[in-house]
This record gives structure tokens, sequence and C-alpha cells, in this order.
């Protein structure tokens, strides 16, 4: 696994997200209210919605398609639906944002 810059922490708003292209598909990058920063497939498990265009409030996301919330700790719905999305190794180091993944080329969406 490599681990690649994607841009400052501070490029993602508070309780905002942002989508990055990579060789292995679209990740969207949330930033939460506390600064906590989580990543995974920018794809809904219901009917592939962009989950870095939903809301996000506490650890979660609403899908901005048809309100499915998805945890962004474990990728798992929450609630009465179901389903997974896969979730993406991400870390903060001096303000920088290091998304893991298998690919060797990544650029900004
Ligand atoms: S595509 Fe996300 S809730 Fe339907």
């Amino acid at each position: 696994m490599q681990w690649i810059d994607i841009g400052s922490v501070n490029d993602i708003p508070r309780r905002g997200a942002r989508c990055v292209a990579t060789a292995n598909g679209r990740i969207a990058v949330f930033r939460t209210g506390d600064d906590r920063v989580f990543a995974t497939e920018d794809r809904c498990p219901h009917k592939g919605g962009p989950l870095s265009e939903g809301i996000v409030h506490g650890s979660a996301v609403t899908c901005p398609l048809h309100g499915m919330v998805i945890s962004l700790e474990d990728g798992t719905a929450l609630g009465p639906d179901e389903g997974t999305v896969r979730t993406i190794p991400i870390r903060v180091v001096a303000g920088r944002l290091l998304i893991g993944i298998e690919a060797d080329r990544v650029r900004a969406a």
C-alpha cells in the first residue's frame, strides 16, 4: 500500500467533503465537525449516489440521492437500511491528508 498526499486537511471544510479520483476509482474524503477525517468509495451502496456530495453529521454522511445514512467509521448503513461502502485508510500527518491505496497514481478531481 502507498500513502498518497491528497492535500491539506484545511482544503476540506468542517462537515464537508471532497472527491479524489484515483486509479482505483473515486474516493470521498470527509472532515467531521470535530476534525476527524474519513475516506470511502464515492459510491453509495444503494444506487451509487456520490457520497462526497452528501451531508456530514457526527461521524456519518447522508447520501444526497435518497437519504441513506452511512457510518464513516466502518462504512455500514445505519438505521433500517442495509449495505456497506468500502472504507479507505486515511491519516493526517503534519496537517496533510494521506490516503492508503494500492494504485500508483492519483490526481485531484
Ligand atoms: S443512492 Fe444513496 S440512498 Fe440511494
